[in-house]
């Protein structure tokens, strides 16, 4: 159920207003004194050419209130609505228990196909924490929109083509060290690319030489294409290390060769549209209508480039997925690239054009000396992970000295890698991230470690008491009317709402909040309230099934936004 849709349609039935306009309008007001909904008519006044007052009182009249609520006041300009808490806890507490991790799903995606592409690596170079943010934050919003019902297929667009594989064929061919390529084939492609271009500095001959690897590459010559297939493989192997701990796997991994065999279509289709412009022997689309740069679509040497790939990669998701959305969860620094590709598709006349989204993200930024990196070198997300594994497990160790170390280890590779994730997705996406250990790896702020210990702490209340809290019957939470009952009830009731919207901005942290919500109402839920020695049987009963349905619950949120759990710790 979703309570601010069902409140919004009430009140559309007054015909004062929409649903769609009530629903837009409804917020939670951040004082209980307020009502758990408030709807602020001063936006109204003008539409409908009334005062917001009489707006309000005219809806007070006629609504019929949900079965949920037990009062409506009307103050001044605003409509407050208040739960009944008797009939609202049990009611959503027990609708939160029978549906269990499904809660919250629902099928509003109607099984449209959409495309979320994310991580989009670059083969042949170290994998930095810049791909760690697509990576993780693209998995929590494909997550979003499968739990919607979309039919959501993941996509890796593979950096694995352009004029630097003619570089590192050249390397290749010249430096290469097939040991070193055994033992850690990144680092030896980067070592190989970086030599070109200081051997290139003194013998720029090279360039032409590297063109000309590139051109056997396009053309399909035995040699360039073992060294790029051979290139192409060991990278994917070494990223799957990284997305196998991140949990993440792809449906599709189409990367940018693939999409370039099909560049004679695209410019065929552009010059069909006479769209394409000659410009000093490049094909150009002219984009100065949009105050855009032209977007190049070949160049003059007839090789294609990033922006018809992506072109063609549109093509064939649409023929292949026919997809209804199609987001790309890439860096800010690639806003042009993508304005100039939904551009080139209204200038097409193609619905694509408002089907494709960029969701961009800011930097993640580390103060000096966190890391050993020399300056200008990156840091890789394997790095970034093995440190906060390794903190986490320092701190296990001097908490929990004769705990074993494989036990140690193993909840310290979950909750390192929880920190990590959760810094992503934790703040709006278009801010930068700096990032910061303290807080990262903190047990009380708003942190992976503090979610997580949050859900452990509800597990071992339920480990120590003598009833099975799953084995007893809903009907007692009819027990719980507190203030603290009705705030966490309400917290869970907030979720499928707060998942529509977070998929809707492609925005996790808005999830984030309320997951922090959660965790921070259970903790002083636990403070103020006894919950195995309550005052009565029937109480103890209510808040055991509260603590396993809110347990199970955070637990499942978790998983949405990627966060492995621990039982214990
Ligand atoms: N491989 C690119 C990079 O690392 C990102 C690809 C983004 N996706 C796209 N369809 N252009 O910069």
């Amino acid at each position: 159920m979703n309570i601010r849709e069902e409140l919004a349609e009430a009140i559309g039935k007054t015909a004062v207003l929409s649903s769609e306009r009530a629903y837009e309008l409804l917020e939670e007001p951040p004082q209980q004194n307020l009502g758990d909904y408030a709807l602020p008519c001063f936006t109204l006044a003008k539409e409908l050419r009334k005062s917001p007052q009489l707006i309000a009182e005219e809806i007070a009249e006629k609504l019929e209130l949900p079965e949920l609520f037990a009062e409506l006041k009307v103050t001044g300009p605003y409509l407050n609505f208040f739960f009944a808490a008797d009939k609202f806890i049990p009611e959503i507490l027990t609708e939160a228990r029978l549906k269990g991790k499904d809660y919250g799903s629902s099928k509003l995606g109607g099984a449209e196909p959409v495309i979320v592409e994310y991580s989009s690596a670059n083969i042949a170079k170290s994998f930095h924490v810049g791909h760690g943010y697509s990576t993780i934050l693209g998995q929590v919003i494909a997550n979003l929109y499968q739990k919607l019902g979309y039919d959501v297929k993941r996509f890796n667009h593979l950096g694995d083509y352009g004029t630097q594989f003619g570089k590192l064929i050249y390397a290749w061919k010249h430096w290469g060290d097939q040991a070193a390529l055994e033992r850690d084939p990144l680092a030896e492609m980067t070592r190989i690319y970086v030599k070109f271009h200081r051997e290139a500095e003194a013998q720029p001959e090279l360039e032409d030489a590297a063109r000309h690897e590139f051109k056997n590459l396009e053309s399909g010559e035995a040699e360039a294409v073992r060294i790029w297939s051979l290139f192409r493989e060991l990278s994917i192997e070494s990223f799957k290390k990284i997305y196998k701990r991140l949990n993440i796997d792809f449906d599709n991994w189409n990367g940018e060769a693939f999409y370039s065999k099909m560049m004679p279509e695209v410019v065929a289709e552009l010059e069909a549209d006479g769209l394409l412009e000659e410009s000093e022997g490049a094909k150009v689309v002219r984009l100065d209508d949009y105050g855009l740069n032209p977007c190049i679509i070949q160049k003059s040497d007839g090789t294609s480039i990033y922006a018809t790939r992506d072109l063609a990669a549109i093509k064939w998701r649409k023929d292949e997925v026919k997809f209804k959305r199609n987001i790309y969860v890439v860096g800010k620094e690639q806003c042009n690239h993508f304005q100039q590709l939904f551009a080139v598709l209204e200038k097409q006349k193609k619905a694509e054009a408002k089907e494709c989204v960029h969701v961009s993200f800011g930097r993640i930024k580390f103060a000096d000396g966190d890391f050993s990196t020399r300056k200008g070198q990156i840091i890789t997300l394997e790095e970034l992970l093995d440190r906060a594994v390794e903190k986490t497990r320092e701190i296990i160790l001097a908490n929990n000295p004769d705990e074993s170390p494989e036990e140690i280890n193993k909840t310290a590779e979950i909750i390192g890698v929880d920190a990590v994730i959760f810094t992503y997705i934790k703040n709006s996406r278009e801010r930068d991230i700096f990032f910061s250990w303290d807080e990262a790896l903190s047990f009380e702020g708003e942190s992976a470690p503090y979610l997580l210990y949050t859900y452990a702490r509800a597990k071992s209340i339920l480990r120590k008491a003598e009833l099975n809290w799953e084995e007893l019957d809903s009907s007692y939470l009819q027990h719980l009317d507190s203030a603290e009952d009705l705030e966490l009830a309400k917290i869970i009731a907030a979720y499928p709402e707060k998942i529509k919207q977070a998929a809707e901005a492609f925005e996790p942290s808005i999830l984030v909040r309320l997951i922090l919500n959660l965790a921070r109402s259970f903790n002083s839920y636990y403070h103020a309230k006894p919950i195995l020695k309550a005052e009565s049987e029937d109480l103890v009963k209510a808040r055991l099934l509260l603590v396993g349905i809110c347990a199970e619950q955070l637990r499942a949120m978790l998983h949405l936004i990627g966060l492995e759990t621990v039982e214990k710790m």
